[in-house]
Parts: structure tokens; C-alpha cells; sequence
């Protein structure tokens, strides 16, 4: 039981597996699947139309997927470390859990979750820092067949009662607070908020972590530390829920073109495996290395990248409590050296924003033990991929620039690492499984070389959406019905003369905020909301660390002193969605560009953000064409 058999060793090795996977998709993921643990094989191993949409992998088979990232492991490294956490504060002592351990936590907090009342296919919502108990958390869940939805630490009560209302949550998993930084973040009193919201919440389970003061709610709030302590020591191991493939392992809410954040659901079987086969081949990890990803769990990255692709291939995730700027700009190195890390997996944001500090945080940090460097979540710029690569990476280190989403599960498009010649800005070529296509505005697709376009995928792979919880409509809508028989991404993307893929930026209304995904439509429903506002219109604009900062135009109902509503406008974002979604810019306005049917012409705005004056293309068909002047005028 080893992923050896179809870890990709050569580039000639990975154009066979691509061609292998064209001929025979089916054969193709069948053979990688029969290296799991299965209660019981698949009668079918896919069936599809995206036209509902449909797609089932693996159907009939039962499984659990943490029985693949624990019990799997411990005939043979049991004693190895699983999860290696370092806390935010460098002067706390870092924690390791091997395999063996980590089994019984998870098993311990799945018997307090059952304790609860958490049942199969309830949903909990889990809202922590980054501590190893959110990774047993997540396990546990999924170990008895409950479904989570992780949501971020940094966002707001309101969008917290969105999330839980929205899935119908029966439980929330908490900490009294997380240490971020130089900042104490008061969890629980964050819940507390969204929680005068939500009716179908039955239990709070708090792990204590700041020692911040609560307040412990009767009947409804529990330690977890109580709980574990209650448990009978010598009662054995429950087994592990038996889970259909296609049963749900989790949602997670991500931003679309709309005001709405929508729930993308996974299920199990196909989840698991297409994590577990693009970890062990992007990464090229072997056995014993460190595998450090600086993601938070509140994001897929981190679902895919520091849990399960890692912990279904018997790896040592690193987990970082903390940012890569505290106590100063060294921390990410300094961690490196100090676990020997073999691999960093990090954003672009983060480079930018470490290459800024220029190289002194890099003195007396030994380096050497690094041999893959990643990114992810936006499309890294030439100069801070050169600077990774000199300077962190020596010039020896592979970068695999990896493109994916939430609703794809795993990294899509990517270079394998120091099997692909790279080529900077490129995510390169698709992985085994992955066939995408570039589509023209009329919606055909373009042949060959040399073109560019929107970028959608005509063949179904495991990892992919299934749904959007509670809502499949929305899912065909948003993802299966611009190009009908294709998953359009939303992403805009060319392909070279070499077939190299280049993703250029999404080409719908949702923006790329220090790699977080936010729908401009949201910061606006948020900026309306306060009372001075009669209407906005955000766009994105280009940030030399952010990648993307957010533009907001604003009318207000009547001359309002501009300093103090800015600084409400602010705080009211940071009220409805969380600080991440604060407008970089504040531009007060009398009008906004539109069309005579009321539209609001976004390209002018986009433009007028991005400082091109001057090539604002055709206006005429505006209805008052002179706001335009006075846009350009107050520009910021
Ligand atoms: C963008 C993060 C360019 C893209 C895993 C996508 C990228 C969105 C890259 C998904 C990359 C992600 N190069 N752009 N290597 N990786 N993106 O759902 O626009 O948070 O659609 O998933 O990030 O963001 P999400």
C-alpha cells in the first residue's frame, strides 16, 4: 500500500499517464483507486452528463477517507510524525503528533461529537484557529459521517450566521479565541453573535486555546476539555462510518458572481482520491520529508493541502498557527530551518509581501533542506517568482505554479515538480485526467496553439463539485450552463505556442484579494448597507502585494463629511463580511456610469481603478456620459 505505483517519475512517465488518461479515463483513476482501503468496491466507476449536472465516481463503493489518512498508515509508520504544529508565538513549544497519535484524537473527538448529538450527514460548522484540534475537528467529522464546513477565522458573525443558516448546522466547533499575529481573534464571542441568528444550532463544542474570558451558554455550550475528560479511557475505538463514495465528506462557501457566497459540496471517494494523486505527484513528496503549507484550514488549500492530500500519502504536514510577518518578516524561513522542511506550498501575496521586507529576514536562516517551492491562488508575477527562486529556492528548487479552485478540489494544472520545464507566470500543462479547453466568446472551442480565451473543462475528474449544498440549480447555472457540455472556471487563460496554459484572471465579477476569493457583488450588498449609501459599484484594481485591491465608487444621499463615512463605510464591511473585504479605496461619487437600460457600465470603472484614462473605449451609449468626466476627475 504505497502511492510508489503511480507517483510519476519522468516527464516521458507523465505524457503516458496523460495520454492513458484520454484513452481510458475510467481504467485510469480505477487503477490508482484499487491502492485505497475500501469496505467495498465500486459496481461503476463514473457516470456523468453535465447537463444536470451528474457526476457520480465510484459509485456502490463504501469507504471512509480518514481510515486512509490514519488507520492505513500504522503497520507502517505509525510512529511517524503526522502533524507537526508550530504555534504563532515562537517562544511556545511546538506539538507533534504521529499517525498513532492523531488516530486517537480524532477517535476521541468523534466519540464527544457523538456524545453530542452529531449524527451522519448533520452538518457542523467549525470556527477556529489554526490548532492541531482543527484538524482532528475535521477528522472527526468525517469519521462518523458528519459533513463540516470550515469557515475562515477572519470572517464576521454575520457571515458566519449566513453559512450556518444556509446548511442548516446542528453544531459549532470553536476556540475561547486564536492568536493571529500580534492579535488575539475572540472567537467565541464572535459565534455568540451569529448564533442570535441561527435556531438549528443545538450545541457549541469549545476548545480552549487564548484563555479568553466567555461566556458558557447552559445546555447549550461545552468544553471540550470536559468532554474528553468524561470519556470512559478504556472503551474501545468506535469503526469508522461506512460512507458511500458519493455521500458528502464537506461544503465550503466560496464567492461567485453574485451577493450570495454558494456552499460547493464534495463528496468522499473521488475527493480523496484526486487530493491523495495530485499531492504525491505536484509535490513529488517521499516518504520522511516535511511538507510545510502555509494555507489556512478555512480555505480548500488547506482542506486539500495541509489534511487530507497529505494525510491520505502518510506525509508530515506542517501546521502554522500563525502569519509569515510575526514576530517579523523571518518567521516562514526560520520554520523551515528549523523542521528541515523538504517543501513550502505558500501564495503569491505572501512572497510579494516577504520580498518586500527585502533580505535581511533571510540572514542566518538555513534554507538548504528545501527542494520543491509552490504557489497558488493567483497568478504569480515574473518578478516574485524570481525572487522565490534565487533567494529561497537557491536557483536548485522546482516552483510548480499550480491553478486550481475550491470547486475543483485539487490542483488542476501544474507543473510536476522537476519533471516539467517551467516557464514563470505559467501554470504550464493540465494534470493526468484534466482536459481543458479554451473557448471563444461565441462559446466554441479553440483549436490548437497560440490561443486564448475562457478557460472550461470537458471531462468530468474525482475531485470535481458535485453541488452547490442545497441549491443544484445554482450549481448548473454558475458553472454548467455558459458553455453548455463544459465546467467553465471563470478564469480567462492562453495557451502558447508550447501548450503551455497561462491563467490570466477570472473574467466574471469576483475578485482575487491576497489569493481570497471575493464577489464584488458582495462588498457592495455590505457598502449599501449603511445609511448613508444610495449606491455602489466595486471593482478591482492592481496591488503590488494584495495582487488585487478592492475600488469602491460610492453616492451617498447627501454631502456627507467624507473622512468620517469612509472610516463607518469600512467598518460596516468589516460588520457584514470580515476585515479581508475592505475596499482599498473609497471614491465618492454623484453618478455611475450607465447604460441607457440602467446598467452599470463596469469596464469604465475597471478602467478609471486601473489608471487608464484614456482608453475608456465607447461611452456613448451612456445615459449621462458626463459622470464619466467627473469619475476621472476625483480619480484616487
Ligand atoms: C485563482 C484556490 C492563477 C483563479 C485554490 C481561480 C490562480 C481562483 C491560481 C480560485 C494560479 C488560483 N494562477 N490564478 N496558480 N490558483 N487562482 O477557489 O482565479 O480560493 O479561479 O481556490 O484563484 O480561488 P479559490
Amino acid at each position: 500500500m504505497s502511492f510508489s505505483s503511480y507517483q510519476l517519475n519522468s516527464l516521458e512517465a507523465y505524457r503516458k499517464a496523460y495520454q492513458e488518461s484520454l484513452r481510458d479515463p475510467e481504467g485510469f483513476w480505477a487503477a490508482i483507486a484499487s491502492d485505497f482501503l475500501w469496505h467495498q468496491k465500486w459496481d461503476q466507476v463514473l457516470e456523468w452528463n453535465f447537463r444536470e449536472p451528474k457526476i457520480q465516481w465510484f459509485r456502490g463503493a463504501k469507504m471512509n477517507i480518514t481510515e486512509n489518512c490514519l488507520d492505513r498508515h500504522l503497520d507502517t509508520q505509525g510512529d511517524q510524525p503526522a502533524i507537526i504544529w508550530e504555534p504563532n508565538d515562537p517562544k511556545e513549544p511546538h506539538r507533534t503528533l504521529s499517525y498513532r497519535q492523531l488516530l486517537e484524537e480524532v477517535c476521541r473527538f468523534a466519540r464527544v461529537l457523538g456524545k453530542n448529538g452529531v449524527r451522519k450527514g448533520d452538518r457542523v460548522c467549525i470556527y477556529m484557529g489554526m490548532i492541531p484540534e482543527l484538524a482532528i475537528a475535521v477528522l472527526a467529522c468525517a469519521r462518523i459521517g458528519a459533513i463540516h464546513s470550515v469557515v475562515f477565522g477572519g470572517f464576521s458573525a454575520q457571515s458566519i450566521a449566513d453559512r450556518i443558516q444556509d446548511a442548516s448546522c446542528s453544531h459549532v466547533i470553536t476556540c475561547d479565541g486564536a492568536f493571529r499575529g500580534a492579535r488575539d481573534i475572540p472567537l467565541k464571542s464572535v459565534i455568540d453573535d451569529a448564533l442570535t441568528q441561527c435556531n438549528t444550532v443545538k450545541k457549541v463544542i469549545v476548545c480552549r486555546r487564548t484563555k479568553t474570558p466567555v461566556s458558557m451558554i447552559q445546555g447549550r455550550d461545552v468544553w471540550l476539555e470536559d468532554e474528553l475528560e468524561k470519556l470512559d479511557r478504556s472503551a474501545s475505538f468506535p469503526p469508522a462510518e461506512s460512507m458511500d463514495a458519493e455521500d458528502p465528506l464537506f461544503i465550503l462557501y466560496t464567492s461567485g458572481s453574485t451577493g450570495k457566497p454558494k456552499g460547493v459540496v464534495h463528496t468522499c471517494a473521488g475527493y480523496m482520491i484526486y487530493t491523495n494523486y495530485t499531492f504525491v505527484n505536484v509535490f513529488q513528496y517521499k516518504p520522511g520529508q516535511v511538507y510545510f503549507c502555509t494555507a489556512d484550514i478555512g480555505w480548500v488549500t488547506g482542506h486539500s493541502y495541509i489534511v487530507y492530500g497529505p494525510l491520505s500519502a502518510g506525509a508530515t504536514t506542517l501546521m502554522f498557527e500563525g502569519i509569515p510577518t510575526f514576530p517579523d518578516a523571518g518567521r516562514l524561513w526560520e520554520i523551515v530551518d528549523k523542521f528541515r522542511v523538504d517543501t513550502i506550498y505558500t501564495a503569491p501575496t505572501a512572497i510579494r509581501s516577504l520580498m518586500a521586507h527585502g533580505e535581511a529576514p533571510l540572514r542566518n536562516k538555513d534554507l538548504g533542506s528545501l527542494k520543491v517551492l509552490g504557489t497558488v491562488g493567483e497568478p504569480i508575477n515574473e518578478e516574485a517568482w524570481q525572487w522565490y527562486h534565487e533567494k529561497i529556492g537557491k536557483g536548485k528548487c522546482p516552483i510548480v505554479d499550480t491553478w486550481w479552485q475550491t470547486e475543483t478540489g485539487g490542483i488542476m494544472i501544474s507543473p510536476i515538480a522537476g519533471l516539467t520545464p517551467e516557464k514563470p507566470s505559467f501554470a504550464t500543462l493540465p494534470l493526468p485526467g484534466i482536459q481543458p479547453a479554451i473557448m471563444d466568446e461565441k462559446g466554441k472551442e479553440l483549436q490548437g496553439n497560440g490561443v486564448s480565451g475562457n478557460l472550461c473543462i470537458k471531462f468530468p475528474w474525482p475531485g470535481m463539485i458535485r453541488t452547490t449544498y442545497g441549491d443544484h440549480e445554482r450549481c448548473r447555472k454558475n458553472y454548467f450552463e455558459a458553455y453548455p457540455g463544459y465546467y467553465f472556471t471563470g478564469d480567462g487563460c492562453l495557451r502558447d505556442k508550447d501548450g503551455y496554459y497561462r491563467i490570466t484572471g477570472r473574467v466574471d465579477d469576483v475578485l482575487n484579494v491576497s489569493g481570497h476569493r471575493i464577489g464584488t457583488a458582495e462588498v457592495e450588498n455590505a457598502i449599501n448597507m449603511h445609511t448613508d449609501v444610495v449606491e455602489s459599484a466595486v471593482v478591482g484594481f492592481p496591488h503590488p502585494i494584495k495582487g488585487q485591491g478592492i475600488y469602491a465608487y460610492v453616492i451617498c444621499h447627501h454631502q456627507v463629511k467624507e473622512e468620517m463615512t469612509r472610516k463607518n463605510i469600512l467598518e460596516t464591511v468589516t460588520r457584514v463580511i470580515g476585515s479581508i473585504a475592505k475596499p482599498d479605496k473609497i471614491q465618492f461619487v454623484s453618478g455611475l456610469p450607465k447604460t441607457r437600460s440602467g446598467k452599470i457600465m463596469r469596464r469604465i470603472l475597471r478602467k478609471i481603478a486601473e489608471g487608464e484614462m484614456n482608453n475608456l473605449g465607447d461611452t456613448t451609449t451612456l445615459l449621462d456620459p458626463s459622470v464619466v468626466d467627473e469619475i476621472k476627475k476625483g480619480k484616487l
